[in-house]
């Protein structure tokens, strides 16, 4: 057997649209039998939701829609972004050109070709935009599955 391929998801607080990118992409692999081909995480480029060492859950009304399309949260908490990453994970999948700066001063320039950002799989150029910020939680949602099926498509 191949060895798992490993993504980590990236974002700003990691309780929205990492988690969405995570745990989406966690049912899809599993609804095509293929949840042994990757390892998936998502992560934060800010601290704002680990509080003394204990990561928040995902946000309540991400948490609501995932629960909608029968996705759990159960588990999942907030974590931040480090350095040793670089060596655990082939690929970083960011939601925006922020969070690319970020990651890659974080992970080091010997890790920036594995860094891009999700809706590059999409064939798109933009942003997942933050919902915590637009309060668009459908528009992030959808913007990240047509990033997710872009992405297992290449990866066939
Ligand atoms: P996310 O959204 O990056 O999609 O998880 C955010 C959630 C919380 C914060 C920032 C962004 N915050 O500053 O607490």
């Amino acid at each position: 057997m191949t060895k798992p391929y490993r993504i980590m998801f990236v974002c700003l607080g990691n309780i929205c649209r990492s988690p969405m990118a995570e745990l989406l992409l966690k049912d899809m692999v599993k609804r095509a039998g293929r949840e042994n081909e990757f390892i998936i995480e998502s992560s934060a480029t800010s601290d704002e939701n680990v509080f003394n060492g204990v990561g928040a859950p995902v946000y309540y009304h991400t948490r609501a829609l995932l629960e909608s399309k029968g996705i759990s949260c159960a588990g999942k908490r907030a974590q931040v972004l480090e350095k040793r990453h670089g060596a655990q994970f082939d690929l970083f999948l960011c939601m925006d050109g922020a969070n690319v700066r970020n990651a890659t001063r974080i992970l080091g320039a010997e890790n920036a070709h594995k860094i891009k950002k999700l809706l590059s799989y999409a064939g798109e150029s933009g942003d997942v935009a933050d919902p915590w910020y637009t309060r668009d939680f459908e528009r992030s949602y959808s913007d990240v599955k047509r990033g997710l099926e872009g992405l297992l498509a290449s990866l066939q």
